[in-house]
Formats: structure tokens, sequence, C-alpha cells
């Protein structure tokens, strides 16, 4: 238990820091320009028809800015915003209470929707086509459905694996837009805004070094960021330098490439197995972390960086992934030797 709970305190104060540093407006949310444009069209043609939104479905891997994405669309639309999750709502009845509450134009979002359970994904599809839901009051002999009609809403999902939503769930979402990791210019930018944020005076230099570590991924480069400024303070340096992030970063064990033990973990177990290919299950055992989160967070970056090949065999570490392990490739065999 001791562990859940102090997994709980860590997304709790993960959640608290991503809020800090959240856009709350489309002028403040960088890049992802063509996920953006399609919004504000969207948006503007809700608007002018004054209708609700479309069901929009967001996917991309964890902390591209789906979350914020969701509150930026229902801050423009200025209408409220409820939000659950898919794990959350485990019986038809969790929706009830929460989709009657819905006023007209309102967002419901769902966050991890692909881990809905599959009765209460069947039981949106009225509700999300029809504005019906079906309700059973009584029990037993006298059991009977009444049919309650919501007002018109718009269901927000966020996804960090849509191949995982069935084809009749996703066809019921109008828009669909899909979250790629950011290019190190963005994520300039992006920390560039958080230190302002933040009242942390960081130069040039050390901004593209962060952002450069940073895999893509805003929430990690706003993460390293705040570690940056932890040992600036501590240092008592009034301006974040190079050097002074490096040496951060270092701390973290997070190197040049921008990975971190885990992933020089899945490496090794590769290297040490010939190369591959092997499963994710065999992986997942050696690194000790679950298939998903393999999946989600850590194989995406490795493949990005072409270190890791997923074949159908399973995966499979290439001649640059053993050059960054410090290794050298023999002649593609999957072989390989220390220096
Ligand atoms: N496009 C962006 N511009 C600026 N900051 C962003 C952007 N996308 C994400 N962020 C930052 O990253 C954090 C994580 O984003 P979030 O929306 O929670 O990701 P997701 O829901 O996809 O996991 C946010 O709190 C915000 O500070
Ligand atoms: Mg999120």
């Amino acid at each position: 238990m001791a562990v859940e709970g102090s997994r709980y305190v860590d997304l709790n104060r993960r959640a608290e820091a991503d809020r800090a540093l959240r856009p709350v407006r489309f002028d403040d949310f960088v890049g992802q320009d063509r996920p953006c444009r399609n919004l504000s069209v969207a948006l503007e043609a809700a608007r002018k028809r004054n209708e609700p939104l479309e069901h929009l479905l967001l996917s991309g891997l964890p902390g591209l800015g789906k979350t914020t994405l969701a509150h930026i669309v229902a801050g423009e639309l200025g209408v409220d915003l409820k939000v659950t999750s898919g794990p959350a709502l485990e019986k038809t009845g969790d929706l009830v209470g929460m989709l009657t509450s819905l006023k007209h134009g309102d967002v419901l979002f769902i966050d991890e929707i692909h881990r809905l359970p599959r009765v209460v994904e069947e039981y949106l599809y009225p509700a999300m086509e029809d504005l019906a839901l079906d309700i059973v009051i009584d029990q037993g002999p006298a059991a009977r459905s009444v049919r309650l009609s919501l007002e018109r809403f718009t269901l927000i999902g966020a996804t960090t694996r849509e191949g995982l939503l069935t084809a009749p769930f996703r066809a019921r979402f109008g828009l669909l837009e899909k979250l790629e990791p950011y290019p190190t210019g963005d994520l300039v930018r992006i920390l560039a805004r958080a230190a302002a944020l933040l009242g942390l005076e960081i130069d040039a230099d050390a901004l593209a070094l962060v952002a450069s570590r940073a895999r893509g991924t805003p929430r990690i480069a706003n993460r390293l960021l705040r570690r940056v400024r932890d040992l600036a303070e501590v240092r008592g340096a009034p301006l974040v330098t190079a050097p002074i992030a490096d040496e951060a970063l270092e701390q973290l064990g997070i190197d040049e490439a921008g990975l971190e033990e885990t992933d020089r973990k899945v490496l090794r177990c590769l290297h040490d197995q010939g190369g591959g290919p092997i499963g994710l299950k065999t992986i997942a055992a050696a690194v000790g972390e679950s298939e998903d989160t393999l999946e989600t967070v850590y194989e995406p970056y490795l493949i990005v960086l072409g270190f890791v090949r997923k074949t159908p065999r399973g995966r499979q570490i290439s001649a640059r992934g053993l050059r960054h392990l410090g290794v050298e490739a023999d002649d593609g065999g999957g072989q390989s030797h220390l220096f």
C-alpha cells in the first residue's frame, strides 16, 4: 500500500505542477499547428451556428497537451467542463449523474477513454448520437427502462492508445486530432514561457539544452526545468547557464539523448539478449515496468531516435542503439561485443 500511496501523492503533485504552467488560451499553446487550426475552425463554425462543438477525440503520447487543449476548447466556448476518466467510470450508473448534470453546450472530458469498460462505452453511444439515456428503474419484475433526454453536450475524449478504441466508438467522434511530439524549437518556446512564469532567469543555451533532452514532450521539459531551477537555487546562481542545466540533468541520470535509466535498461536488456528480437513481456519483466508504460512512455522515444526497431517478432536494438550504449555493432547480425 505504501507504494500506491506514494504514487498517488506523486500524481497529485504532478497535476498541481502541470496546472501552474498550463496555457489557458490558444495563443499560449505552442506548436501543434494543424490540430490547433482545425479546432479553431470548428470552434468558430460552431459559434456562428450557435451550436455545441461536435464530439472531439484527442490522441497522443502522455504529456503532449491533450488535457490542456480540452480546457482551452471549453474556455473558448465559454462553457463548463466536467472531468472524469475511463477507469473511474466503472458502471453505467457512474455516467448517468455526469451526463444529466450537463447544461446545453457543456463539455464532458473523459481522460484515458480507451480504458472505459465496454458496457459503459456502449451506454454512451445513444447519449452521443441521440442525446438519449436509458435508465432502469425499480428492480425485479417491476423493473422498467425509462428514456431520459439530455442537453446537447460535447464529449472530449483523450487517449494515449487510439488503436485500442473500437471502430464504432471512434466513428462517433466528429473531430479527431492527433498530437505529435514537439520539435526542439517549440519546446524552447514552451520553456521560455514556463521560466517567465516561474520567475527564473535562464539563458538561451540552457533553454536549448533542456529542450533537446525533453523527448519532444512539454510535460517532461517543464519537469526538467523545475529540477534545473532547484539546483540553481541551491547554488545561489542568479542566472541559469548551460553548465548548471547540464549538471542538474546529469544528476537526474538524463543523458545527451534525453534517455533516463529505464531507457538504458531497455537497451541493455535487448543487447544482453543478442540484440533481439524479443517480446515486450520479456523486456517489461527485465526492467520492472508494465508493458503499457513501456509502450507509451519509453519505447516511442527509443523508436524516434532510431535506437530500437519494432518487428513482427519483437523489439530489436539498432546499431545506433548499440553505439549509444558504448557497444560496437557487428555486421548487422544482431551480435555485438563490448569495446
Ligand atoms: N502546446 C503547449 N504549449 C505550452 N505548454 C504545454 C503545451 N502542451 C503541454 N504543455 C504543458 O505540459 C503540461 C502537460 O500537458 P497535458 O495537457 O497535461 O498533457 P496530456 O494531457 O496530453 O498528458 C501542461 O500542464 C503544460 O504546462
Ligand atoms: Mg492529460
